[in-house]
Formats: structure tokens, C-alpha cells, sequence
């Protein structure tokens, strides 16, 4: 039972249903003497709420965290920080319907034939409004790698429905990321993708894509092999965001077309560090890090609220329609950006203290 709780030493427990009175996170494990603010974490939450444009969700939520415990005097005492993030635009009346009928490709009917119950509004804890724990959670964990380590994590959109940008794994800034709504570096494709997500919206239907995510001065050394692979883990860390449907490290999928010989990364001295000519392996070897630029890119479903007519079934087990009320994002992908850096955030956090643990610095 449970499934609420994330990382074995940086430990996260999320909670809170979309139209409650607040979600929240508890991190345990934090070091302490970590300088800590509210203001190191909301940036973040400003990221991931919704109504930042047209693109994503309307509905209004200004995301303000609180930390109740867990720092004294601006700096982590190395117990639970509790975090909350109050609720304020519920409008419960507008999936109703959704009590009686599971929306498709959504968590309705599943909710229901695991628990039992289900909280219909907004979709409860199935809601991406449950992620807003994990993005604060995620901040101080990105703030200790940052500090103590001197990791940087970035991720963007490259990929909307079809439309692909190339972007430079080793380069790309956060600054460049929010330069247009989409989060995707690459100006000129960042148009194309934001007319289609418009296109689509106006249509009442919803596209989806890919974020990509580049994790920057990881040392040599952090995975804890073999179930705790660090790809393992990022992998599972990705895969547990909503809507998420599929992951790939480094070469990924596209690496299979190619031979041994095309695709091994040959090693070289630069000074005293051992370092790799091309990064194939995505910065993971043996689900280690080897030092190189860890890069994954998690793949994001078309939102499954649509504004048009569907097949679907009763709880009281009649065949009916439903049409998707509400607001929601026509796309998910600007909003999965800060997600995805949180989720890295968190399992990186996990593996340095367990390195610290293997090998003191
Ligand atoms: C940033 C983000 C925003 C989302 N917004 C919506 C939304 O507005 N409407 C919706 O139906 N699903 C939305 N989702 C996805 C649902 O939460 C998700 O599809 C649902 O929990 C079922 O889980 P599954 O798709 O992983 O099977 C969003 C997901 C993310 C990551």
C-alpha cells in the first residue's frame, strides 16, 4: 500500500488531491545547514503552475509555498521540511460528470477499480496539480546539488506532436528555455510548435511530445548498481509523472541503427580527467555516472481531456458518451519541463548523499 514516497535518502512523500484544501510535500533527509527559503523554491512553482498562457491550463492558482518545519534561521536543521501549497480555484462543479463517467485515456475507471472511491474533482490525486509537492520537493533538492555539488539541471521541449528541435546538450540555458511559452530553445521551431498546440486547442483536441533534460557537472560515481541504476532510477523517477509515456537515456531507441563500432564512446585524457569523445551512453555506464553530460528525454501523451464527444462507459456500467469539461492543458509539455528537472533533481539528490555514504568526499 502506499506509492506516495520517493528516494531512499532524500526522501519525498507528496500529498494532496486536486481540489482539497492543499497539496504539499514532506522531504526527509535533507542535510542540514542548507541555506533555505520560500524564495528558492517558488521560482519553480511559478514554472509548473498553470495560466502562465494560452497554452496550458486557465485555471488560476497562484502556487504560494510555505515552509512549516524543517528550517530555522534560513538554514535546513536536517529534519522533515513540510511543504504546502494551498488550493484556491477549485470549481468542483465542472466534472460532475466525471462522477458518473470515466473520462478516456484518463484515471477514472482505474481509481475506482483499485480503490473503490475516487475524489472526481479535477481528478483528485490524479490530477498534475499533485506534481506542485514534487517541484518544491525538487527545488531544494536542485538547490543542495547546486550548492554542495555543483550539479546543473535543464530541461526543455524538443518535441511537439511531430515537430522537432535539435538542441545542443551541453549548452542549452534555462534563460533560453523561457524565452517563449513552449520551452523550447530553438526560436524558430518554438513558433511552429506553439501555432500547432493553438491549432489544436481551438480544435478542443491536445497534442503531446518530449522533454528532454541535461544534467551538467554530475561527478564520476553516483548509481548504485544493479537495481538502482542511476538510468533506473531516473527512469522510474520520469515515468512517474503523469501523462508520461515513455523514456530513453543517451543514443536511446535511434541507437539500435547503429554498430559497435559507430556507436561506442572512445575514451581520452583532457589534463587529468577521463573523459568520453562522444557521449552515447548519455553519461551513465554500468548505471554509473562517468562525468559526461547525463541526457534523457521523457515522452509526454496527448492530454487526455478533449472538448469533443467520446466513447466511454458509466459507473453504473452503461455504455454513454462524455465530452471533456473543465479547464485543462492542450498540451502538457511546457508544464512537464520544471517536472522533469524536479524528478532529475531529486534522484540525483538521492544518489549524491548515497555516494557520500560509499565514498566521503
Ligand atoms: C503538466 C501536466 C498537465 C496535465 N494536465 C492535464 C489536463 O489538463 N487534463 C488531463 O486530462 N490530463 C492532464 N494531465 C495528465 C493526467 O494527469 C494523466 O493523464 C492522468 O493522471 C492519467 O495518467 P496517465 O496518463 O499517466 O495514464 C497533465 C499531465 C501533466 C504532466
Amino acid at each position: 500500500m502506499g506509492g506516495n514516497t520517493f528516494g531512499q535518502l532524500f526522501r519525498v512523500s507528496t500529498w494532496g488531491e486536486s481540489h482539497g484544501a492543499a497539496i504539499g510535500a514532506v522531504v526527509d533527509g535533507c542535510p542540514p545547514c542548507l541555506p533555505l527559503s520560500e524564495a528558492d523554491i517558488q521560482p519553480d512553482l511559478d514554472r509548473r503552475r498553470p495560466g502562465q498562457s494560452r497554452l496550458v491550463s486557465q485555471r488560476k492558482e497562484s502556487d504560494t509555498v510555505r515552509i512549516l518545519s524543517g528550517v530555522f534561521e534560513g538554514k535546513t536543521l536536517g529534519t522533515p521540511i513540510s511543504l504546502l501549497i494551498p488550493n484556491e480555484d477549485m470549481r468542483p462543479g465542472d466534472y460532475r460528470e466525471m462522477q458518473e463517467k470515466y473520462r478516456p485515456s484518463h484515471a477514472d475507471y482505474t481509481y475506482e477499480a483499485k480503490y473503490g472511491v475516487r475524489d472526481w474533482r479535477g481528478g483528485g490525486r490524479t490530477s498534475a496539480r499533485e506534481t506542485a509537492g514534487r517541484v518544491a520537493a525538487g527545488a531544494i533538492a536542485r538547490k543542495l546539488l547546486a550548492e554542495r555539488h555543483g550539479v546543473e539541471i535543464v530541461a526543455w521541449v524538443g518535441k511537439v506532436g511531430r515537430i522537432v528541435a535539435e538542441c545542443d546538450v551541453e549548452k542549452v540555458t534555462r534563460a533560453e528555455v523561457d524565452r517563449t511559452p513552449i520551452r523550447c530553445p530553438d526560436l524558430v521551431v518554438a513558433e511552429r510548435m506553439i501555432a500547432a498546440v493553438e491549432a489544436a486547442r481551438k480544435e478542443g483536441n491536445s497534442l503531446g511530445g518530449a522533454v528532454v533534460c541535461a544534467v551538467r557537472g554530475c561527478p564520476p560515481g553516483w548509481g548504485e548498481p544493479v537495481f538502482d541504476r542511476l538510468e533506473a532510477d531516473l527512469a522510474r523517477a520520469a515515468m512517474s509523472l503523469p501523462a508520461s509515456k515513455g523514456f530513453e537515456i543517451g543514443s536511446g531507441f535511434a541507437g539500435t541503427d547503429l554498430t559497435g563500432l559507430e556507436h561506442n564512446d572512445e575514451f581520452y585524457m583532457d589534463g587529468d580527467r577521463v573523459r568520453t569523445r562522444t557521449n552515447r551512453s548519455g553519461g551513465v555506464q554500468g548505471g554509473i555516472s562517468n562525468g559526461e553530460t547525463i541526457y534523457f528525454r521523457v515522452a509526454f501523451k496527448p492530454t487526455a481531456t478533449i472538448l469533443r464527444s467520446q466513447q466511454t462507459v458509466s459507473a453504473g456500467r452503461e455504455e454513454t458518451t462524455i465530452e471533456g469539461r473543465g479547464r485543462h492543458d492542450p498540451c502538457v509539455l511546457p508544464r512537464a519541463v520544471p517536472m522533469v528537472e524536479a524528478m532529475a533533481a531529486l534522484v540525483l539528490a538521492d544518489h549524491a548523499l548515497r555516494q557520500d555514504a560509499v565514498k566521503p568526499r
